[in-house]
């Protein structure tokens, strides 16, 4: 079986280094499980100045990947590699969105969007990721955020998310330190155009998955699989790379901006809500033994990301736990790394089960066979959305906008013509509810963002994932919203979580 993504989290029963309990007796579900009887949704209501959004990716939706002078970009030198993508699939029209962004604009202003995160294409503006501005690549996305604003639309604008151009890749990447300079160049450019009409920047998607997938487990472009030591130093300069970005975007910035980070972060829910147990999945959600340095285990480690963009260190049991695979530093890269954010932006699907052992400690406790998940396998876990604001603000103490969450259907028209996702609308009922609670705990959530706006290509599982609030048939290009649209703009327009 190829490991994917999060399909890790199913495998890493270890992750936390103890004994998994396997049904055991007494251990009940997480009140809020997907589906659980009695939970309670109704009346529940949201502040009227929350952020209610949907999020996409260039290479995801943009297609046009020859127009206007962009260079190659690693995902289309992967996307040829026989046996990569799911049916030899590409992204070379993908939603077309290139060309159709004023009918899809629209389309959220009919959903009644507040805020649209999108990614800039790095070779679209720097063809080889270097030199000038490629003033077309520019104008389509000043078009873009245009359209958005005209529609009272915000803009959340991402740098990278995961579009990397090859001329890059063959000067090494993630591993060449100068690519954390190319980056804050590329950052530069892009704040010097369109800061005087985008006031949300974000630097980076989901570094963790992004090495995992591409530098790891090779499942994801580069394609790549790497040792450990190799591929923590990539991540070291990533990270400086986000400490380049956040300084170059306020150094070229014509006003004063808003930056964050978008990280993705699976915590440890507990398996009751008894004191033990929410002590110990914390303490897992933390945690950073040697084992979540492996391939299996790779998606459960939150702190080695977290820590040195927010706090300025790499975790200490990180670093005890890999030894010499411990990534070179200069002086002063963790000053560059540790810049001060605005907001701490978080993508959250799922999680693992944990539970206190006898002796306090964490254990993992694997999901039953019958747990809810969604058509791409990934469990579904609602409390995710609770516990992991409510320890990410008390650990880093920042606002925090949600900008990922969503659920793969393999969803297709029904007779009368329209998406009935039914499920979609209970999944996204669960999380928010979720989401409320720790609102109300006073956790600061200023936003959620709803991963996706359409069906797209979802990386090497192709266009079988359909995460979309709107449909969209590949072949002829025509949009449909889902039952779930129509659900959230009810939602957008009262506040109200209605079920
Ligand atoms: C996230 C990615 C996003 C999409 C969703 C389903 O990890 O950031 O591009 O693939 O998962």
């Amino acid at each position: 079986m190829k490991l994917t993504r999060r399909s890790f989290l199913k495998l890493n029963a270890g992750a936390i280094g103890a004994a998994s309990v396997f049904g055991a007796p007494g251990v009940s579900a997480a009140p809020g499980v997907f589906g659980a009887p009695g939970l309670q949704t109704r009346g529940i209501v949201f502040p009227s100045d929350f952020v209610w959004g949907a999020s996409t990716s260039s290479y995801q939706i943009e297609g046009a990947t020859k127009a206007d002078g962009r260079g190659e970009s690693i995902w289309d030198v992967f996307s040829r590699k026989p046996g990569a993508i799911l049916n030899g699939q590409n992204a070379d029209t993908a939603c077309d969105h290139y060309n159709r962004y004023r009918e899809d604009v629209r389309l959220m202003k009919e959903l009644g969007l507040r805020a649209y995160r999108f990614s800039v294409s790095w070779p679209r503006i720097q063809p080889a990721g270097t030199g000038p501005a490629n003033d077309k690549g520019l104008d389509f996305y000043k078009r873009l955020v245009d359209e958005l604003n005209d529609a009272g639309i915000a803009p959340f604008l991402t740098l990278y998310h995961w579009d990397f151009p090859q001329a890059l890749q063959a000067s090494g990447g993630w591993l060449n330190r100068s690519t954390a300079n190319r980056f804050g160049e590329f950052a530069s450019i892009v704040a010097r155009a369109l800061s005087d009409r985008v006031n949300v920047w974000i630097t980076m998607n989901e570094p963790r998955s992004f090495l995992g997938g591409g530098y790891v487990a090779g499942v994801h472009a580069p394609g790549l699989k790497l040792p450990l030591k190799d591929v923590l130093q990539a991540g070291h300069v990533l990270n400086l790379a986000h400490g380049e970005a956040v300084l170059a975007i306020r150094a070229a910035a014509s006003r004063n901006v808003r930056v964050g980070w978008a990280p993705d972060c699976s915590p440890a829910v507990p398996v009751t809500n008894s004191k033990a147990d929410v002590d110990a999945a914390k303490t897992a959600t933390f945690a950073s033994p040697r084992v979540r340095f492996t391939e299996s285990a790779w998606w459960s480690n939150n702190t080695w990301w977290f820590d040195p963009i927010l706090r300025g260190s790499y975790p200490d049991e990180g670093l005890a736990s890999i030894g010499a695979d411990a990534p070179s530093m200069s002086a002063g890269d963790m000053r560059t790394i540790n810049q001060p954010l605005d907001f701490l932006g978080v993508n959250l699907y799922g999680g693992s089960r944990v539970r206190a052992g006898d002796d306090g400690r964490p254990q993992n406790v694997p999901f039953p066979k019958d747990w809810p998940r969604a058509d791409n396998g990934w469990e579904i876990v609602p409390d995710a959305l609770y516990w992991a604001p409510k320890w990410l603000h008390e650990r880093y103490g920042l606002p925090i906008y949600v900008l990922e969450n969503g659920l793969s259907l393999h969803d297709s028209p029904a007779a009368d013509g329209d998406v009935h996702d039914s499920r979609r609308i209970e999944f996204m009922t669960q999380y928010l509810a979720a989401l409320r609670r720790a609102m109300a705990d006073g956790v600061p959530v200023r936003g959620y963002l709803h991963w996706s706006l359409l069906d797209n290509f979802e990386w090497h599982n192709g266009f079988r994932e359909r995460f979309g609030l709107i449909y969209v048939d590949f072949a002829t290009q025509r949009r449909v919203l889902k039952d779930s649209a129509r659900w959230y703009r009810e939602l957008m327009t009262s506040g109200r979580l209605a079920t």
